[in-house]
């Protein structure tokens, strides 16, 4: 999930393009990069670090350009350097290309135009497209060659492209946002409208498949089919102040939104549902043959998607724990001979997750991160690494990248359960078909949630419970972390069944309870639900939306598309996430920013 932006002019490009870079920031923030036509040919600056280090490296040239490209990175294939910042060029300098998105045969390419002699210098996917866009200029002009090289490319991608000797760019979208923008005298492609919402409010939103060709003196869309089209002209009507949050309130709520697209990132490739098979590029079958159990390790949000983890290699056979990582450090459990050691870590940084991940190696223990960050220094020290794909997240409470987290612990897991006992889980096809469907169920559940009037109708409330079992616990632990981390309202979760043990004196009235429920152990959830219902709690279930019997007990329901367990979990913490955000608002909380909290912990 990088930022991109492109702007055509009459003047000079520069300031535009670092001020709209700067304005991306929060799409990524590894690496960054500009290009421009210098008068003598395309001249590139980038460079690992912030935009404000490319920004302190540009300061000290003599550089100038009214056509230019930018980008800043979030890296999903290559660490975070130098030569893997955008902009990519080919071997001549003919050619300068920024990408966000996936390129999923970029294997195959690179392979290809590796054997007819270009020579690659990063270790990108988009590194692939101006050297196919070197080879089809050679035999036909830019535009042609762009759509050949666009219709080589599988995956999704917004495409932003300067041409030698050209002043102009050509930009293409599928599946990735790319908006254009009319200003006066100049135009704009980005990924987002705040990248030039100082310039223009006036945007076109381009289709999949269009193709761009942007001039100084104007712009012409054609369809996949070559075919001028027009795209109606918007007005946007935000606030430039709101720049960065793409719109909404708080970085929390659109990384909330966010949600349907970082699982599409995190999935993209991976799913073969017609033949019902997992495909991890890093982790092919075999790759854990030799591993007999499991021992996750995490903190926080992490630990929570740890537990569900931990909770479906159970079912299938496969002995695993979750642990929490600075327990883990403290105690030193044995680690059985064979056992893997899976850290979750959405930075990887957490300094106690790192420490316990060191313990297993030290010990001897293959350690593998399942992790956001590419080059973070889990995903560096640990045998083995799992990229969850979820783009960056500013709001320090985490929402997209825990659900990323769960879906890619889902797909290790099936590959864990078939390599470990030589065959798919039983829930295999199940499994598979809900999580590729989840990008438009968690769409769904957006869509039509009530979180909001909830979260009135038991505002003033005591404390606020949240219970469920099976994969529905690491749930209601979730649900409850969310809550009080940005609302600082009493909030727990508890194991429905813990609940007669103890926590039940504190069930009164005035102690909303919120009931996960995922399809798993229903009888058991509704008995839990009247056990708190005659304490006189009113009962939130959070439940699929066919549950018929279910509907009829609790007080009020937040619902969620009917789906599997694995995936139904995912989604009731999509409403749950809602029901936090609404109710700190409401409270006036700096939502973003809770008070003692940091986003990554890297002391311990
Ligand atoms: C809560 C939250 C934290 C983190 C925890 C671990 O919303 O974000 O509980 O989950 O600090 O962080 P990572 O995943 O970076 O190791």
């Amino acid at each position: 999930m990088c930022g991109i932006i492109a702007r055509v002019g009459h003047d000079d490009a520069i300031g535009d393009l670092l001020g709209a870079l700067r304005t991306l920031e929060y799409r990524g923030y590894d690496s960054a990069g500009i290009a421009v036509q210098n008068g003598h040919g395309i001249e590139v600056h980038k460079r690992e670090g912030r935009i404000a280090d490319l920004e302190s490296a540009v300061a000290g040239q003599t550089i100038s350009g009214s056509v230019g490209i930018g980008h800043t990175r979030w890296s999903t294939h290559g660490a975070p350097s130098d030569e893997n910042a955008h902009p990519h060029t080919d071997c001549h300098g003919e050619v300068a290309v920024v990408h966000n998105g996936i390129i999923e045969n970029y294997a195959e390419l690179r392979d290809r135009l590796s054997e007819a002699g270009h020579e690659f210098v990063s270790e990108t996917d988009t590194e692939v497209i101006p050297h196919l866009m070197e080879e089809h200029l050679r035999h036909t002009d830019p535009e042609t060659a762009f759509r050949r090289t666009i219709g080589e490319l599988s995956g999704s991608y917004a495409v932003a492209m300067l041409v030698r000797d050209e002043d102009a760019v050509f930009a293409t979208r599928r599946g990735s946002p790319l908006v254009l923008g009319l200003g006066d005298g100049e135009y704009f492609l980005a990924s987002d409208i705040p990248a030039f919402l100082e310039h223009t409010s006036e945007v076109i939103y381009l289709d999949d498949g269009d193709v761009v060709h942007l001039t100084p003196d104007g712009y012409r869309v054609t369809d996949g089919d070559s075919r001028p089209v027009e795209r109606p002209i918007q007005t946007v009507d935000w606030d430039p102040e709101d720049v960065g949050k793409g719109g909404y309130d708080h970085y929390m709520l659109k990384e909330i939104y966010e949600q349907p697209t970082a699982l599409r990132q995190t999935i993209r490739g991976r799913i073969d549902t017609l033949n019902d098979d997992v495909i991890l590029d890093s982790f092919p079958p075999g790759s854990f043959d030799e591993v007999t159990s499991v021992q996750f390790v995490a903190c926080g949000t992490s630990y929570h998607a740890a537990v569900y983890a931990a909770g479906l290699l159970n079912e299938s056979g496969v002995p695993a724990q979750a642990y929490l990582a600075n327990e883990y450090g403290v105690s030193e459990p044995p680690i059985p001979e064979n056992a893997l050691v899976v850290g979750v870590s959405q930075s990887g940084e957490t300094a106690d997750t790192l420490e316990a991940l060191r313990y297993a190696d030290a010990v001897g223990a293959r350690t593998l991160v399942v992790t956001n960050v590419v080059g973070s220094t889990a995903a560096r020290e640990c045998t083995d690494a799992m990229y969850i794909r979820a783009g960056p997240e500013i709001g320090v409470a985490a929402t997209k990248t825990f659900t990323s987290q769960v879906a890619s612990l889902a797909l290790l897991g099936e590959r864990l359960i078939r390599d470990v006992t030589g065959t798919p889980s039983r829930f295999s096809a199940e499994l598979l078909d809900s999580l590729s469907r989840l990008p438009s169920d968690v769409q769904q559940t957006l869509d039509d949630s009530t979180a909001d009037e909830l979260a009135e109708l038991f505002d003033g409330s005591d404390a606020y419970f949240f219970i469920g079992r099976g994969l529905g616990y690491p749930v209601a632990l979730e649900g409850a972390l969310k809550f009080k981390e940005i609302s600082y309202e009493h909030a727990e979760g508890f194991a429905a069944g813990e609940l007669k043990h103890g926590p039940l004196a504190l069930v009164t009235p005035d102690t909303p309870v919120f009931a996960v429920f995922t399809g798993q152990h229903t009888e058991k959830m509704l008995n839990n639900v009247k056990e708190v219902q005659s304490r006189g709690a009113p009962v939130i279930a959070v439940v699929g939306d066919e549950s018929e019997e279910v509907h009829r007990v609790a007080d009020e329901v937040l619902t969620f598309p009917e789906a599997p367990a694995y995936a139904s979990g995912i989604m009731a913490n999509v409403q749950l996430q809602l029901v936090a955000y609404h109710a700190a608002r409401r409270l006036g909380r700096p939502i973003d920013k809770p008070r003692n909290l940091a986003k990554s912990v890297t002391v311990e």
